[in-house]
């Protein structure tokens, strides 16, 4: 058995309770993992408030996660015991219902196509806070059609989905202007995400704002209002369900390690930074206590958990798989 955060019914934050559940085995296409740290995105919420993608009960909440690989299926060729890995092990995209076995657990499997070594020069906090956000972010860009030296609004700059994107607007897809929106307490750090300018939305309004951008990417879904700093034509690109103005785009996350991969450069040379809330890491059993501070919607950057607890028993059958000793 191992230790695992799982609900048994749909509801608030209440229903979440830690226990022992079975350890996975993992399929021939899957890895077992050792989780380091995880994070924790709105979606987890959403699932578990009510039937959207559902799994099976009882189903342990979580998708973004890093952590160290302890065995593998036979038909997996691109990774190896030790190796640290990360990524979102929810496939979204798949048919069928999502996996029982979340990510706020000791040990999880996940199929190989799904995940990417973590980079050396990040933690496994840092890994863990990026996989789900980043596959969104990178996605409004291809449906908003992207092109270098175009000019972007960025509505919710300091969200999970936001930090990220204004990063990727600056280094990634070469973007001539980058402005960003966010609360007057965090103007600042905004601007040190790469935003060209910052506007607080407690004191200038969309339509007071002159300047009309070639892409409109809204993460918070307020298109309904923000869709008046878009040029005539101009893609709006809207991450949440439903648009709220009938020119704005739904983008949904594609999950895979492909695109983490393709990322790896830019996380190496530290263009894109993970960036993780100021209120965590949260210990394990603080997990109620993170989704309370996410469900509140002012989060900055991530919520990331860590220090997970790996009884002795668990860490020692690995060890006595691997090694065949265990004192
Ligand atoms: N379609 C997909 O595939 C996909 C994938 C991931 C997420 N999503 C959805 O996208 C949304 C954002 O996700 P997330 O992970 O970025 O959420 P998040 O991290 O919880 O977003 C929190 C941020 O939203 C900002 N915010 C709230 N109201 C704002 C406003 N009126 N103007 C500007 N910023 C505002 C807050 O900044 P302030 O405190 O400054 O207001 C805070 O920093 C969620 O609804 C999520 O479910 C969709």
């Amino acid at each position: 058995m191992q230790k695992a955060w799982y609900y048994e019914e749909y509801g608030p934050k209440e229903v979440l309770k830690l226990g022992d559940i079975p350890l996975p085995t993992p399929q021939h296409d899957q890895l077992l993992v050792q989780v380091r740290a995880a994070a924790l995105n709105p979606i987890d919420s959403k699932r578990r408030q009510r039937p959207l993608f559902p799994s099976d009960f009882p189903a342990v909440p979580g998708c973004d996660m890093a952590g160290i690989v302890v065995a593998k299926g036979t038909s997996v060729t691109k990774f190896n015991t030790g190796d640290e890995v990360y990524g979102n092990i929810q496939d979204f995209n798949a048919e069928g219902k999502l996996k029982q076995l979340g990510a706020l657990a000791e040990f999880i499997v996940v199929e190989e196509s799904l995940i990417a070594k973590k980079p050396k020069n990040i933690s496994f906090e840092e890994a863990a806070s990026l996989p789900l956000a980043v596959q969104t972010a990178i996605e409004g860009f291809k449906t908003a059609g992207f092109k270098t030296g175009q000019t972007i609004f960025i509505v919710g700059g300091a969200g999970g989905v936001g930090t990220l994107v204004i990063q990727l607007a600056k280094h990634f897809y070469g973007a001539s202007h980058v402005v960003a929106t966010t609360s007057t307490p965090k103007v600042e750090f905004v601007k040190e995400l790469g935003a060209d300018k910052v506007i607080d939305y407690r004191k200038t309004k969309y339509k007071d704002i002159e300047e009309k951008f070639d892409v409109l990417y809204d993460t918070i879904g307020d298109c309904k209002n923000s869709f008046v700093v878009a040029k005539d034509n101009a893609p709006i690109v809207d991450i949440t369900w439903p648009p709220s103005h009938p020119r704005a785009i739904y983008s949904s996350l594609t999950v895979s390690g492909e695109i983490l991969e393709k990322l790896r450069p830019f996380i190496e040379s530290g263009k894109l930074k993970a960036q993780i809330d100021p209120t965590g890491p949260y210990k394990f059993k603080d997990v109620i206590e993170a989704f309370r501070y996410l469900e509140t919607g002012r989060a900055r950057g991530k919520v990331v958990i860590s220090a997970f607890p790996y009884t002795e028993s668990t860490r020692c059958h690995f060890i006595r798989e691997q090694e065949e000793s265990c004192s």
